[in-house]
């Protein structure tokens, strides 16, 4: 726990700024004119029900974790050891800074989704929120997170737009059934050649019917929706088609192929 007064705080957070999550450290707040106002706590909220309320002796990964929010949130519900990740030294500086000054333990790591096979290790609790529409492979990375670190609970979150009903996907369609691809509860993944909310990083937003395809071509059985854009998932089977086919053979594994560049080199 780091001893620091009131006025130290708020200088750290400015000069760590600007930030992402909204917190309140020792009473100085992060984010306060965050645009979807007191964020991720209202959304916290919203699905805070959904994950168990003891997390005593369980192992917790936090992908994309931002400013450690979720992380504290998850080591406050007592979890062993919490893992935040994310591929921005930023925010993990943000990070470290909010649960040190909380008194939390919890590791974070530089790393991206993509990579998460290099942990050879699976958790109890996955976090994958806010982080598939940034990404511009975005089923390869959910293929990786099914194959390689979900060891029970998946929560997911992404943004949506289009329609909002979930529509039952058809086993199969004629070559000469167009019409279908017309319908807006048709799974649709919409692509952002540019940029959508000013963010260079916005690549792919699916509607909710995408969302769900998604995650059960993954291999991800959907548990519960708390919340319009949050799923809890668990792992019931192996993804569709080839599954995730990078790194070519794994992270680490016994192929006589090196772990730290996944190449036979
Ligand atoms: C919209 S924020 C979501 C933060 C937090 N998970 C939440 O739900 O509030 C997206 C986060 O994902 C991170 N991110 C984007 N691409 C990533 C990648 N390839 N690997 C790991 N993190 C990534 C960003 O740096 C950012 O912190």
């Amino acid at each position: 726990m780091i001893n620091l007064t009131r006025e130290e705080i708020r200088a750290r957070v400015a000069a760590l700024g600007p930030w992402f999550h909204n917190m309140e450290i020792d009473g100085v707040p992060t984010a306060p004119d965050h645009f979807l106002g007191d964020y991720p706590r209202t959304k916290w909220k919203s699905f805070a029900d959904a994950i168990p309320q003891d997390l005593t002796g369980r192992t917790v990964l936090d992908i994309g974790c931002n400013g450690g929010f979720y992380s504290i949130e998850m080591k406050r519900r007592g979890a062993e050891r919490v893992l935040g990740i994310d591929f921005d030294e930023g925010y993990l500086a943000q990070a470290r800074f909010a649960a040190e000054a909380s008194g939390l333990e919890i590791e974070f790591r530089q790393m991206s989704v993509y990579d998460v096979a290099s942990l050879g290790e699976r958790f109890d609790v996955v976090l994958f929120m806010g982080v598939l529409y940034h990404l511009r492979h975005p089923l390869l990375a959910l293929d990786l997170v099914g194959e390689h670190v979900v060891g029970g609970l998946m929560v997911f979150q992404s943004m949506q737009r289009g329609s909002a009903r979930a529509a039952q996907v058809p086993e199969d369609v004629p070559f000469w059934t167009t019409a279908l691809f017309d319908d807006a509860d048709y799974p649709k993944l919409h692509f952002v050649e540019n940029r959508y909310a000013g963010d260079p990083t916005n690549w792919w937003i699916p509607n909710a019917a995408c969302v769900e395809a998604m995650l059960r071509s993954a291999g991800f059985s959907i548990v519960e929706r708390p919340e319009r854009e949050v799923y809890v998932c668990r792992k019931t089977g192996p993804a569709a088609g080839e599954g995730a086919v990078h790194p070519a053979r794994g992270w680490g594994r016994a192929t006589g192929g090196n772990s730290q560049t996944g190449s036979d080199a």
